[in-house]
């Protein structure tokens, strides 16, 4: 048994939800639940009505997370398909990037291709793009990375092809980064049967030959982080006919990725690059003194992932009766000891905004 120190783990792709959607979750539970999760600091994704695509609703999301966020916090501003170019002045200060949808998901922000290089290109100088682009839109996104050469993270990378994809363009010099998420990395398509809707998200669960693929990425260095894309809904969205797509996740990642620690799959230097440097880097994102995570790795006796044991509002996770042999003992931000055995010891808005910790401002 051992204790791996994580320097302030930060995930970049969260939906908290809050505001208009807080029956999925809010601020303050989801925020609770990164921290018993292990994370200092989550990013949060511009597609919760009123989505983050006005300066008015982006002070607004800002008011609420300052009041009631329990770990640090950044937001997104989001392209809207229909068109907002003219806010973008508005939002460069207080956000950490544009998303951009490039497929159909949760929300209304998809953006066909036609409107979505004016909004690409006017992010230029105002640092990174995040997108969510799926298969061929990986390809139509980097040429647009190759022609205006505007710092673009992919998110939720999930199939071989994808991989490839963005191999191609770094060996090209494109300023791009990639990031995996854990129901992608510990779950395939097999496990739909079982799972059922509490097994869908875009993208969808792939093969046991993609998922290899993404193994393979993680250790020499392709995929440069694991974001969680905790997406909330509650049980009768999933339950309902047309099912709502995501899946909670952000308090099991840290406990899944030390458990492949623990059977070798990864190293630890690696988990630590995965979770904090790189995203910390690729974002830029200075770790407050002190801000730390305690994973204790090779738990003799197995704990077993339980909804009941999580703090998300929407009561149930994809990873139910997972065993695990990592635990989150400690949490500290900022020389505080922010959580600790599962405990949050910290009250709601003792969050900061992480756009008070960007490296060169
Ligand atoms: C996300 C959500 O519910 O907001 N859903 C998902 O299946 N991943 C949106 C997204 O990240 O595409
Ligand atoms: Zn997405
Ligand atoms: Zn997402």
């Amino acid at each position: 048994m051992s204790i791996l120190r994580i320097p302030g783990p930060l995930d970049p792709h969260v939906h908290l939800r809050g505001m208009d959607w807080s029956h999925k979750g809010d601020f303050a539970t989801e925020t609770a639940a990164a921290l018993a999760g292990g994370y200092t600091a989550v990013l949060d994704m511009p597609n919760t009505p009123p989505e983050t695509a006005r300066p008015q609703a982006l002070a607004r999301k800002r008011r609420e997370l300052d009041r009631t966020a329990h770990c640090d916090w950044g937001v997104y501003y989001g392209a809207h398909p229909q068109g907002n170019l003219e806010t973008f002045p508005e939002a460069f200060q207080g956000v950490v990037g544009l998303k951009i949808y490039c497929n159909p998901t949760t929300g209304f922000m998809y953006m066909r291709s036609r409107t979505r290089e004016e909004h690409f290109a006017a992010w230029r100088d105002h640092g990174l793009v995040a997108v969510h682009a799926e298969e061929e839109e990986v390809a139509a996104v980097l040429e647009l990375v190759d022609r205006y050469r505007i710092r673009t993270h992919f998110c939720h990378i999930s199939t071989r092809t994808e991989l490839d994809m963005l191999r191609e363009g770094k060996r090209n010099g494109l300023p791009i980064s990639a990031g995996a998420c854990p129901h992608h990395l510990f779950l395939t398509e097999l496990d739909l049967p079982r799972l059922g809707s509490f097994g869908m998200m875009k993208p969808p669960l792939k093969t046991q030959a993609d998922q290899d693929a993404l193994w393979e990425a993680l250790s020499d260095g392709l995929l440069d982080v694991v974001e969680s894309d905790h997406a909330p809904h509650s049980l009768t969205e999933k339950q309902a006919d047309e099912p709502a797509w995501g899946v909670p996740v952000v308090e099991t990642t840290l406990v899944l990725l030390g458990t492949a620690v623990d059977e070798g799959r990864l190293t630890q230097d690696r988990l630590v690059q995965l979770v904090s440097t790189n995203p910390r880097r690729i974002f830029g994102i200075a770790c407050p003194p002190n801000t730390w995570t305690d994973l204790r790795l090779g738990l003799a006796e197995p704990d077993m992932i339980a909804a009941a044991n999580l703090h998300s509002k929407c009561g149930w996770t994809p990873f139910e009766g997972h065993r695990v042999t990592a635990r989150v003992e400690r949490v500290s931000i900022r020389d505080t000891l922010a959580m600790a055995g599962g405990r949050i010891k910290v009250e709601a808005g003792f969050g900061r905004p992480v756009v008070q910790q960007r490296i060169g401002t």
